[in-house]
C-alpha cells in the first residue's frame, strides 16, 4: 500500500514536471463573487446574458447592478455609433475616432512595442465611447495572397503574429477594456466564409493557424474570442467542442468569454454545451430556443451557470463607464494620433531603389503626382471594419504640407477607381446593367489615363500611386486576382513611355502582381493602408526625414498562381454565394448566387470545402521549401542606410529540451543616417526524423542605429518553441536533430549562420 503510494506520488511529481507552465487567468479571481451572483440569477436573467440584446451589446442584470457589455469593432479603430438595432448610423459628431494602420501596416513594423501602443491608443478611445470590449485583434493567418481581409490580419507567419498578437492584446487589456481575438478559427478566406468547411491536419492547425490565438490567449490573458463564420473539420466555429472546449479552455486555460461572429451562431443545444457565450446579434438560438432546452432537460443548468460564469468574469475585470462620463469628448485625441503616426512612418515598406530615394528637391523639381490612391482615404470601405476618422492626412496632402514651395507638385487622378456598388455586391443588378457600368467605367478610365501622361511627360519625376482600395480588399469577398485593378499596368507601361523617372507607391493592405511595375520603377514602396497619419508618415520617408525601416510581413509572389493554395488546386473553390452578411442587412435574401458576377475558375469544384493539403507550408514556408522564386521575399525591406552584421555566438553547442538557445552578434549602422534594422532568426533542420519547411522564423527585433553605432544585440529561441506536433500522440514533441540557426535581414538574405545539436 505504502509502495503504491509512493508510486503515486512519483507519477504525480512527474506529470507537474512535464505539464506546460501556463500562467493562470486573471479572471478566476472572480469566481467566490460569482458564486455569491449566480444564485440569485433567474434561469431568464441568465439566459438573457447568451445572446444579443443590441447590434453591439448584450444584456447584464440591473436588479443586481450588472451592467450591459458593449462591443466595438476594431481591429484598427473604434467603429462609428450605430443605431441600437440597424446598421444605421447615428450620425454623432464625437464619434470621430483615429484611424490606426491596419494589420498588415502593423505587422510591417516587427515592433511588439508598437503594437502594445496601438492597442493603449485603441483602448483609450474605447473607454471614452463606453465600450467593453474591442473586437479585435483580427489574427488569422494570412493563407492566400487574394484573402478579402489580409488587410486586417497581419502576416503569414505565426511568431510574428503571436508576437503582435500578444502585445496588441495587453496594451488593450492594461487600459481598461477586453480584448476579442478574431475570428477563432481558420477564417483565411472571405468567399463562402458562411459556408465553407476547413479540413485541415492537426499539425498545420497546431503550428501555423492557432499560435496568434494561443499566445494571445495563454501570454497576454485574452478575455475574448470571437468563434469564425467557417467550420472546421465539420464542425462550425460557433459550436465546435475541440475548438472552443477542448484546445482553448482545457488546454490554454482561456476563463473568458466565446461571442459569435455576428450571425455565425447554427445551433442551440451544441453551441452552448461545446463553448459558446453569446450569440450576437440576435438571439434566435441563445434565447427562447435555450430557455425551452434547460426546461425541457435537454441543457443542464449547470451548464447554464458555467457560460454566464465565463461572462461575468469579465463583466467584473471591465468597469463599465459610467454613462456620464461616456461620450463626452471627441473619440480621436492627440496621444492615439501620435501613436498612429508612429506605427505608420515605421510600417512602409521599401522594396526597391536605385538610389532615387529619398527625393532630391535642390532643383526645386515639377513632380508629378499620379494615382486616385493618392488622394482616397482609406478608413472605411468594402464591408465592416471601417472608421470614422477624425482626419486622414493622404499622399498628396502629406507630400504637399512637407514639400512646401520646395518644388512644384502637379496631381492627376490616372485611373477610374473601383467603387463600392452595394446594389451590385448584393445580386440587385442586372447582367446588362453590369456590363453597361464596366463599359463606362472603361471610357473614363481612358480620358483619365489621357490627362495622367501629359502630366506626365513634363515633369521631372513621377511619383506613381497604385495599389488596391478599400473596396477592392474588402470583407465578404476575396479578390478574384492581385493584379493592380483599374488598368493601372496598361497606366504604368505609358507612362514609363513618356517619362521613365518613376517611383511606384502601392497603396495596398496584400500582396500585388508586380511583374509590370517593378522594372519600370526606379523605387518601389508599400505604403500600406496607413491610417490618420498615413500621408505624413509616407512624406516622411520619401523626403529622407526619416529612413524606411517596414518589413515584409507576408511573401509577394512572382504571380499568384505560385502560391501554394493556388498551386495545389485548393483554392478558389469555384462558385462564389453571397455572403453571410447579407443576411445581416436583409433577412428575406437567402444565401445564394450573385447573378451577372464571374466566378473565379475553380480549382477545387466543391465550393464549400477548403483543403488545407500544403499543410504547414504557407507563405514562404512554401517557397523556400519549394525552392521556387519570388518578387519580394518574407522580412524583405530596404533601409537609407547600411547595416552589417557579424560576430555571431551561440551560448551552447548542444542544447537540451528545456535550454534556451541566445544568439549573440553585432549589427552596425555603417550608413550615414540613423535608421532602424529589424533582425531576423530563422532556423533550418538538417537532418530532421519528420518533415519540416526549410526555413522557420522564430525570432526577431527592430533596432534603432545612429550613424555608425553598433550594438551587441541578442535573439532567444526556447528550444519548447523548436517542437512539432504528433498527431499520432496527440502532443509535442522534439525533433533531435542538428540545426542551423541562419540571422538576417529577411527570409532570403541571410548574413550569420551557426550549427547547433538538439539532444
Ligand atoms: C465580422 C466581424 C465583426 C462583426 C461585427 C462580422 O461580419 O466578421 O469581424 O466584428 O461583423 O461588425
Amino acid at each position: 500500500m505504502f509502495k503504491q503510494f509512493i508510486y503515486f506520488t512519483l507519477f504525480l511529481i512527474l506529470i507537474a514536471c512535464n505539464a506546460e507552465k501556463r500562467p493562470v487567468s486573471a479572471l478566476l479571481q472572480y469566481d467566490a463573487q460569482i458564486d455569491t451572483i449566480l444564485p440569485q440569477m433567474t434561469l431568464e436573467e441568465k439566459i438573457e446574458m447568451l445572446h444579443g440584446k443590441y447590434l453591439f451589446a448584450s444584456a447584464g442584470v440591473e436588479r443586481l447592478g450588472i451592467a450591459d457589455f458593449n462591443y466595438a469593432d476594431g481591429p484598427f479603430g473604434i467603429r462609428e455609433e450605430l443605431q441600437p438595432n440597424s446598421w444605421m448610423p447615428l450620425g454623432w459628431e464625437n464619434d470621430q475616432a483615429t484611424f490606426f494602420p491596419t494589420g498588415s501596416a502593423l505587422a510591417a513594423t516587427w515592433s511588439p512595442e508598437l503594437a502594445y501602443d496601438y492597442g493603449t491608443g485603441l483602448a483609450r478611445e474605447a473607454r471614452f465611447r463606453g465600450k467593453d470590449m474591442l473586437l479585435g485583434p483580427a489574427i488569422n493567418i494570412q493563407r492566400i495572397p487574394t484573402g478579402g481581409r489580409t488587410y486586417e490580419y497581419l502576416s503569414e507567419d505565426p511568431v510574428l503574429s503571436a508576437a503582435l498578437s500578444v502585445a496588441y492584446t495587453k496594451g488593450v487589456q492594461d487600459n481598461g477594456v477586453a480584448a476579442c481575438l478574431k475570428h477563432y478559427a481558420l477564417n483565411n478566406q472571405e468567399n463562402n466564409r458562411g459556408t465553407v468547411n476547413v479540413i485541415v491536419g492537426e499539425r498545420a492547425m497546431r503550428e501555423i493557424y492557432l499560435p496568434p490565438f494561443e499566445a494571445a490567449v495563454v501570454e497576454a490573458d485574452a478575455f475574448g474570442v470571437m468563434a469564425a463564420y467557417n467550420k472546421v473539420n465539420g464542425w462550425w466555429c460557433a459550436e465546435n467542442d475541440m475548438l472552443l472546449n477542448k484546445i482553448l479552455r482545457d488546454e490554454w486555460g482561456f476563463a473568458g468569454l466565446v461571442v459569435s461572429d455576428w450571425n455565425g451562431t447554427h445551433s442551440t443545444v451544441q453551441s452552448i454545451m461545446n463553448g459558446l457565450n453569446v450569440e450576437m446579434p440576435g438571439k434566435r438560438f441563445l434565447g427562447q430556443a435555450l430557455l425551452d432546452s434547460v426546461k425541457a432537460g435537454i441543457v443542464p443548468e449547470a451548464v447554464i451557470d458555467q457560460r454566464v460564469r465565463e461572462i461575468l468574469r469579465v463583466r467584473l475585470a471591465i468597469k463599465p463607464v459610467p454613462a456620464e462620463e461616456a461620450n463626452q469628448q471627441m473619440t480621436s485625441q492627440a496621444a492615439q494620433q501620435e501613436i498612429a503616426y508612429q506605427v505608420a512612418s515605421k510600417s512602409i515598406v521599401l522594396l526597391k531603389n536605385d538610389g532615387v530615394l529619398p527625393l532630391e528637391l535642390s532643383g526645386k523639381p515639377v513632380i508629378a503626382v499620379i494615382g486616385d490612391n493618392a488622394t482616397r482615404k482609406m478608413a472605411s470601405g468594402g464591408v465592416g471594419a471601417g472608421v470614422k476618422a477624425l482626419y486622414e492626412v493622404t499622399p498628396l496632402e502629406g507630400l504637399t504640407k512637407k514639400i512646401d514651395d520646395r518644388a512644384t507638385l502637379v496631381y492627376e487622378q490616372g485611373y477610374e477607381p473601383e467603387k463600392l456598388d452595394w446594389a451590385r455586391m448584393f445580386g440587385r443588378k442586372s447582367k446588362e446593367q453590369i456590363e453597361k457600368d464596366d463599359r463606362e467605367a472603361a471610357l473614363r478610365n481612358a480620358e483619365l489615363n489621357e490627362k495622367a501622361l501629359a502630366v506626365a511627360a513634363t515633369a521631372d519625376i513621377v511619383l506613381f500611386f497604385a495599389g488596391n482600395n478599400r473596396v477592392v480588399e474588402t470583407e465578404a469577398s476575396d479578390r478574384m486576382s492581385i493584379q493592380l485593378p483599374s488598368g493601372q499596368d496598361e497606366l504604368m507601361k505609358k507612362l514609363y513611355e513618356v517619362n521613365p523617372n518613376i517611383i511606384t507607391i502601392l497603396v495596398s493592405g496584400a500582396p500585388n502582381d508586380l511583374s509590370t511595375v517593378n522594372p519600370l520603377s526606379r523605387a518601389l514602396l508599400l505604403s500600406w493602408f496607413n491610417g490618420t497619419e498615413g500621408g505624413n508618415a509616407l512624406a516622411d520617408v520619401l523626403l529622407g526625414n526619416i529612413s524606411p525601416s517596414g518589413k515584409l510581413p507576408f511573401t509577394l509572389p512572382i504571380k499568384l498562381e505560385d502560391s501554394p493554395a493556388y498551386a495545389l488546386r485548393n483554392y478558389p473553390q469555384g462558385e462564389k454565394a453571397k455572403d453571410v452578411f447579407v443576411n445581416l442587412v436583409d433577412e428575406t435574401d437567402a444565401i445564394s448566387k450573385i447573378e451577372g458576377e464571374k466566378d473565379q475558375p475553380a480549382l477545387n469544384e466543391d465550393p464549400n470545402t477548403a483543403y488545407y493539403s500544403e499543410e504547414s507550408l504557407v507563405g514562404y514556408r512554401w517557397f523556400e521549401t519549394k525552392n521556387l522564386p519570388v518578387m519580394y521575399p518574407f522580412g524583405h525591406g530596404l533601409s537609407y542606410s547600411t547595416f552589417n552584421y557579424s560576430d555571431l555566438k551561440v551560448n551552447k553547442e548542444k542544447f537540451g529540451g528545456n535550454d534556451e538557445i541566445i544568439l549573440r552578434f553585432k549589427l552596425e549602422n555603417t550608413g550615414s543616417m540613423a535608421a532602424d534594422e529589424v533582425v531576423q532568426a530563422y532556423v533550418h533542420r538538417m537532418n530532421p526524423s519528420v518533415d519540416w519547411p526549410m526555413k522557420e522564423l522564430k525570432a526577431f527585433q527592430r533596432v534603432s542605429l545612429q550613424a555608425g553605432e553598433s550594438k551587441m544585440l541578442e535573439l532567444n529561441i526556447p528550444v519548447s518553441k523548436l517542437r512539432y506536433w504528433n498527431e499520432s500522440n496527440q502532443q509535442w514533441e522534439s525533433d533531435l536533430c542538428e540545426l542551423e540557426l541562419m540571422v538576417g535581414t529577411s527570409v532570403s538574405d541571410i548574413k550569420l549562420r551557426k550549427t547547433i545539436l538538439l539532444k
